[in-house]
């Protein structure tokens, strides 16, 4: 099975000359998305996670999944303001300004095996924001990986300058 097959390109959004990788229409179709977990359990367990971090929002749909089947804890990073209790944040920039993402105090254990998922790696400001975050609490953030991946952006280089392995199920040169 090609992932690509589910995988839907809306052009112009959000913006007008965006080419947008939308991961509904894989959702949607159970055996589809039941190969793809799969495929991306299979890749997840050599990093030999303790918990898997799902980064808000489309992350949630790919890390849940995969921690119950990998048998691994499950937290949230966050868009600012939603955790409840005591969090840790971590700022970064974006195009034009700055984003910030949460995680509570205690969710992971120092020195736990941490990996984080997304559905889409594009500039990787995400991702390496998530993995910049994890570290400040402690987690040892052994790999990251998502379903799309977008070849003609530097998010690869990004994780590899924060010397994190990653995967994709699905990359796209254009
Ligand atoms: C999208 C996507 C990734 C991120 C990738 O999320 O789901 O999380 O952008 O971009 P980057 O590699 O350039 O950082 P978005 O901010 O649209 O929010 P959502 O997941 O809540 O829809
Ligand atoms: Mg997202």
């Amino acid at each position: 099975m090609n992932i690509k097959d589910h995988i839907r390109g809306v052009p112009d959004f959000p913006k007008p000359g965006i080419l947008f990788y939308d991961i509904s229409t894989l959702l949607a179709h159970p055996d589809a998305w039941q190969v793809a977990m799969g495929r991306l359990a299979r890749e997840v367990r050599k990093f030999q996670p303790d918990v898997l971090a799902g980064i808000e929002s489309r992350g949630f749909l790919v890390a849940a999944p995969l921690a119950l089947k990998l048998g691994c804890g499950f937290v949230m990073l966050r868009k600012k303001g939603k955790l409840p209790g005591k969090t840790i944040r971590h700022d970064y920039a974006l195009e034009y300004g700055t984003d910030t993402i949460e995680i509570q105090e205690n969710a992971v254990e120092p020195g736990s095996r941490v990996v984080v998922l997304d559905d889409l790696l594009a500039t990787g400001g995400t991702l390496a924001a998530s993995i910049e975050l994890l570290r400040k609490i402690g987690a040892h953030v052994t790999g990251a990986a998502s379903i799309i991946e977008l070849n003609f952006l530097p998010g690869r280089q990004r994780l590899k300058e924060l010397d994190v392995p990653f995967t994709s199920l699905a990359a796209y040169d254009e």
